[in-house]
């Protein structure tokens, strides 16, 4: 029996985030460049939007560039933009006609110029898709996203449009990339690192990790079945016991 069949279809994760670590590693193994790794990186990306339709998983979060990421070398960091261009101007009609519906968080605007267009085309042209949501993080860290929360609503406060004792974790929420986006059920991370790496720190308050030692460009649709059914085997209780979950079911 394939993984897909022992999966719970009805009961999938709403939203999977994945830090897609491993490219260089893996293209340093077949004596290749780095930049080579993150191009065969792109099927492994092609691979987890397709099971992620199989499964009905709605919300698919790639983090595809951190702040961090700018301290690679030059040419790495362009590299890497140049194939973000490539890849949506090449896949956005084929996203589209999948019913894939495109989007970021991070912050657009220390993209290159080129980037940035491409990214704010593809949001224009898939916007009323309804099927899987694609959100591609991009120049994204999620303690710049606090602060700049936290900043916001100093604003609001100063300006005596908000009232300090009204700021609850909705509040918070409202300011955050992803207001609009449920939190993810499950975090997977390839290539047998243990970290979080400064991504979605507020949404992942409840979320399930999934760590594999898959390199990302190895990583298939089996490798994301494997972690759906992982994560269908652990009882989640938000802070509850066991019997009390038991009650709620
Ligand atoms: C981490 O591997 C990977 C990245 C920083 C970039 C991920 C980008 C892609 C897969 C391609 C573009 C994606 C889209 C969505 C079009 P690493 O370089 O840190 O690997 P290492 O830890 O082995 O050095």
């Amino acid at each position: 029996m394939s993984t897909l069949e022992k999966i719970d279809l009805k009961n999938t994760p709403n939203h999977i985030a994945i830090i897609m670590d491993g490219n260089g590693r893996w293209a340093e193994k077949q004596g290749e460049s780095r930049l080579f790794g993150h191009g065969i990186g792109v099927e492994s990306v092609r691979e987890v939007l397709k099971g992620a339709q199989e499964t009905n998983v709605k919300y698919l979060t790639l983090y595809a560039f951190s702040t961090e990421n700018w301290n690679r070398p030059k040419a790495e960091v362009e590299g890497l933009m140049n194939l973000l261009v490539t890849t949506i101007s090449n896949e956005v009609d084929e996203l589209n006609k999948n019913n894939v519906k495109i989007s970021t968080i991070g912050d657009l605007d220390r993209l290159p110029g080129d980037c940035k267009a491409e990214m704010i085309s593809a949001f224009e042209c898939t916007k009323t898709n309804t099927g899987v949501n694609l959100i591609l993080a991009l120049n994204y860290s999620a303690k710049l996203e606090l602060v700049n929360a936290v900043k916001s609503i100093a604003n609001d406060v100063v300006n005596g449009e908000y009232d300090i004792d009204a700021i609850d974790e909705q509040t918070i929420v409202q300011q955050l990339y992803t207001s609009e986006i449920p939190d993810p059920e499950l975090l997977i991370r390839t290539s047998g690192e243990h970290r979080v790496s400064n991504f979605l720190l507020w949404q992942i308050a409840y979320t399930e990790f999934y760590f594999t030692n898959v390199l990302w460009p190895d990583f298939r649709k089996e490798n994301l079945y494997d972690a759906i059914f992982d994560y269908q085997s652990r009882e989640r209780r938000f802070g509850l016991v066991s019997e009390q979950i038991e009650k709620k079911a």
